[in-house]
C-alpha cells in the first residue's frame, strides 16, 4: 500500500464548477503555494462534469488538475461521483431513486433532488458507479499526484425499496437461517407478530425492536457492500492507492465499525462551534476530541485524517457565527494532536451559487488572498511544515471508553428508559471523557467487539446492550489485572434487544458483584446525592449531586460499596460498589453522577493506575495536552489552549524541549500560550 506523502494540507476543490470562467485555475494554483496548500480534494460531486451523457466521457479538465498538481509536488485525493447521480440518471433508470419509507405507510419514490440518495442496492446503479469508478481508476490509477481514493461522500439515509426489502429479507434468511429462529429472536409472540412467511417482514415496526436493529445493522451492511463495489473498482487498476470515505463523527445512522472494514483510512468531517459559545473552554473541546479519539479507534494505532472542516462560518447551524482569531489554528492543530495526519477543507474557493454559497471556504468570493480567513489557513500551512516529523507518528493510550453503536441503537428501540437518556448516551460517554481529556491522558474508544488487551483501564458508560462474548473478554481483562468501570443501564438486553433474565447488570453481574433490581428515573429538575463511604478504596469523600438515573442495587459476591444514596427510600443503598476478581477490579456506578463527582473518581484511579499523562502537572482551565508517538520513539506533545486568556504551563521538570512551531527554540520549565494558542514540543530531542 502506497504511503500518504506527507501531511495533507488542502480541500475540497471544484474547478468543474468554474470551467465557464477563464484563468480561474491558473489564479488558484497560484494562490495554493500562498495559502500553504498542497492537496486537492477533487471529484467529490463531479459526476456530470466527468460523464454529461451516459457514456460519453469528459476527462480534459481533470487531466489538467491532475498534471498541474504532480508538476507541482502536490497531492491529490480523487473521489468517486457516487455521492450525487446525474439528472440523466435518475430519469432514465427509476429505480436508482431512493425509496422513502417509515415502515408504516406505503413506501413512496423520490423525486430527483438534492444528494445522497441513492438506492443502496439497484444493481443498476451499482453498476453505473463501477462504470465509472473503473474509467477514473483506469486513468489515473498510476498517475504521480494520485495519493487516495475517496469513496462517494459522507454514506447516510436507507432505501425502501423493493430490491432493498428483499436484499433485507435474503439477508435475515443467511443470519436465522429459519422463520422459527427470527420469530425467537424477535420475540415476535407480542402483539401476535409471528411471521409465517419471509415476505411478511416490513422494513421497519417499532413494536418490534428486534427488527429495528437487526434493519440498522443491515442498511450499515448494504452501505458496507456498496463501499466494496466501489473499491473493487477502484483497486483493480490502483491495488497500491489507499482507499477512504468520510465519516460523521458521532452520526448514529450506521456503524462506523462495519462501515472501517471496507476501507484502509478513516477519515471524517469535523464542524466544532468553537466561536458559538465564547465561554466554552472544556466540554465542547473536550467532546471534539473524543470524537477525533473515536474515529481514530476505528482503526487503532495508525493516524487518521480530518478529511474536512471549515475556514470559517459553515452556512448550516443555526447560527453561523465567525471563528476568533487563532481558532482556525488551533481547531486544525486539535485534529492532528489526536493523530490525524491532515488538516482538509471544504472548500478550497467558495462556489457562486449552490446551497452551500455561503459556506466558508480559503478563497473567498472576493478571490484573493489578502482576507484573514486566507492568512489564518497560511499559517496552519506553515505549521504543517514545520511539523513534518510528526508526520505517521501514533497515539497509544492506556484508556478505553466503549461506545457502542449497536447499544446505542438498542436503547433507542427500546420504549422505557427516559427518553433524554436515549439521545444523550454520545454525551454520557463524554461526561467519562472529559477527566482523563483535562489531565492529558490519552483515551481509545471501542466497541463492544474489541479487543481489550494493552489497556489498563477499560470504561462502559451505559452499556445497555452486551454483544455475545463481551462479558467474557471483560472477565479475562480483569483477571489479568484490568480495571473495569461499569456505569447504570449496563447489561440489560443481548444483540436482538432481548432482556436478561437472571438479574441485571446480566451476563456482567457476577464480576461486578451488584444486582440492579429497579431503576429510578428522576424528573429533569430533581437531585439525588452520593455520599463516599469512609475508608472507601480511592479514597473518595464528600457528596456529589446525582441526576436522571437512580438504580437501586445491592452488592453482592463479595463487592464493597464505596458510596451510597443520600436521598429517597434508597438512602443508604449502594450507589458505587468495587469487587475484587483475580489480579483487577471492577467498579459499578448506579447512578448518573455529576461532573465534579467523575472527576474526583476517574482522578483517583488515574493516579492509582499511574495512567501516562502528557504532561506531569495539572493543567490550566481550559488546556488540553496530547501526545504522539514517533517510529523512533520521539515523543510530540501538543498543548492546546482553548481559553480566551493567556495560560502558563508547567513543563516536566528535568526535561527539554524543542518547540517545533517556532523554530525549533528550546524551552524548560514552563510554557506560555496567548489566548486560543497552541504548542507543539519535541520532548528531550535526541
Ligand atoms: C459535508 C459534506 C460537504 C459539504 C460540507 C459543508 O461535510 O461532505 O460536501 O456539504 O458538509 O459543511
Ligand atoms: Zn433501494
Amino acid at each position: 500500500m502506497k504511503k500518504l506523502p506527507f501531511f495533507l494540507h488542502g480541500g475540497d476543490y471544484n474547478p468543474d464548477q468554474w470551467r465557464h470562467v477563464p484563468g480561474i485555475v491558473d489564479e488558484d494554483f497560484r494562490l495554493f503555494p500562498l495559502a500553504g496548500v498542497n492537496s486537492l480534494s477533487v471529484g467529490i460531486f463531479s459526476w456530470t462534469a466527468l460523464e454529461p451523457e451516459e457514456g460519453r466521457y469528459e476527462f480534459g479538465w481533470l487531466d489538467d488538475i491532475m498534471d498541474r498538481a504532480a508538476a507541482r509536488g502536490m497531492a491529490i485525493v480523487l473521489a468517486t461521483p457516487s455521492g450525487a447521480k446525474p439528472n440523466w440518471m435518475a430519469a432514465k433508470y427509476p429505480e436508482v431513486r431512493r425509496v422513502t419509507g417509515d415502515g408504516v405507510h406505503e413506501p413512496l419514490r423520490e423525486l430527483q433532488c438534492r444528494r445522497h440518495n441513492h438506492c443502496l442496492t439497484s444493481p443498476v446503479y451499482r453498476e453505473n458507479v463501477r462504470r465509472i469508478d473503473e474509467a477514473l481508476a483506469a486513468r489515473y490509477g498510476s498517475h504521480p499526484a494520485l495519493a487516495l481514493w475517496h469513496v462517494s461522500n459522507e454514506f447516510n439515509g436507507e432505501c425502501h425499496c423493493e430490491l432493498c426489502l428483499a436484499a433485507f429479507r435474503d439477508w435475515l434468511r443467511a443470519k436465522y437461517g429459519s422463520l422459527e429462529a427470527l420469530n425467537h429472536a424477535w420475540w415476535t409472540g407480542f402483539w401476535s407478530h409471528a411471521y409465517t412467511d419471509w415476505s411478511q417482514i416490513e422494513a421497519i415496526d417499532y413494536s418490534v425492536d428486534g427488527l429495528v436493529l437487526d434493519w440498522k445493522r443491515f442498511v450499515s451492511e448494504q452501505t458496507s457492500s456498496f463501499i466494496r463495489n466501489e473499491a473493487e473498482a477502484l483497486r483493480r487498476h490502483a491495488p497500491d492507492i489507499p482507499v477512504t470515505t468520510n465519516l460523521m463523527g458521532f452520526f448514529d445512522g450506521l456503524d462506523y465499525a462495519c462501515i472501517a472494514r471496507e476501507i484502509d483510512i478513516v477519515s471524517w468531517d469535523n464542524y466544532p462551534q468553537y466561536h458559538e459559545r465564547p465561554g466554552e473552554t472544556e466540554t465542547l473541546p473536550a467532546f471534539i476530541g473524543l470524537t477525533h479519539d473515536y474515529m481514530r479507534s476505528l482503526k487503532p494505532g495508525r493516524p487518521f485524517l480530518m478529511m474536512e472542516s471549515s475556514p470559517g462560518p459553515v452556512n448550516w447551524y443555526h447560527h453561523n457565527r465567525l471563528l476568533r482569531p487563532g481558532q482556525h489554528r488551533l481547531k486544525s492543530l486539535q485534529a492532528v494532536a489526536h493523530g490525524s495526519d491532515s488538516v482538509q477543507y471544504f472548500q478550497i474557493r467558495k462556489g457562486r451559487g449552490g446551497s452551500e454559497k455561503f459556506h466558508g471556504a480559503v478563497i473567498d468570493h472576493v478571490g484573493h488572498e489578502n482576507t484573514r480567513m486566507f492568512r489564518e489557513v497560511a499559517q496552519v500551512g506553515r505549521d504543517m511544515e514545520a511539523l513534518a516529523p510528526v508526520f505517521g507518528s501514533v497515539v497509544r493510550p492506556k484508556v478505553a471508553i466503549v461506545f457502542d453503536r449497536e447499544s446505542d441503537w438498542a436503547l433507542k428501540a427500546s420504549q422505557g428508559p427516559l427518553e433524554a437518556l436515549k439521545g444523550g448516551y454520545a454525551d454520557a460517554v463524554a461526561a467519562h471523557y472529559l477527566p482523563f481529556w483535562k489531565r492529558g491522558i490519552a483515551v481509545d474508544v471501542v466497541d463492544g467487539d474489541a479487543p481489550l488487551d494493552g489497556y489498563s483501564l477499560v470504561i462502559a458508560p451505559m452499556l445497555f446492550m452486551l454483544r455475545d462474548g463481551f462479558a467474557g473478554r471483560v472477565e479475562k481483562f480483569v483477571a489479568a489485572g484490568g480495571t473495569f468501570v461499569a456505569s447504570y443501564l449496563t447489561g440489560v438486553v443481548g444483540p436482538t434487544g432481548l432482556c436478561f433474565t437472571g438479574g441485571f447488570p446480566g451476563p456482567l453481574r457476577k464480576l461486578l458483584g451488584v444486582w440492579a433490581e429497579e431503576t429510578d428515573y428522576l424528573y429533569d429538575d430533581e437531585r439525588n446525592a452520593i455520599e463516599c463511604a469512609s475508608g472507601n478504596p480511592l479514597g473518595l469523600s464528600g457528596s456529589f449531586e446525582t441526576s436522571l438515573v437512580c438504580e437501586v442495587v445491592h452488592a453482592e459476591g463479595g463487592a464493597e460499596v464505596a458510596a451510597t444514596y443520600g436521598r429517597d427510600f434508597y438512602a443508604g443503598d449502594p450507589a458505587l460498589t468495587v469487587r475484587r476478581s483475580g489480579k483487577g477490579e471492577a467498579w459499578y456506578l448506579a447512578t448518573r453522577a455529576d461532573a465534579a463527582f467523575l472527576d474526583s473518581f476517574h482522578g483517583a484511579l488515574a493516579r492509582r493506575l499511574a495512567l501516562p499523562r502528557a504532561l506531569a502537572a495539572d493543567l490550566p482551565e481550559g488546556v488540553s495536552a496530547h501526545v504522539r508517538e514517533g517510529a523512533g520513539g520521539e515523543r510530540f506533545v501538543f498543548v492546546l489552549n482553548f481559553a480566551s486568556a493567556r495560560r502558563e504551563v508547567r513543563l516536566d521538570l528535568g526535561s527539554t524541549y524543542r518547540d517545533l512551531l517556532s523554530g525549533g527554540s528550546t524551552l524548560e520549565g514552563s510554557l506560555a500560550l496567548p489566548p486560543f494558542g497552541v504548542a507543539v514540543l519535541q520532548k528531550n530531542p535526541a
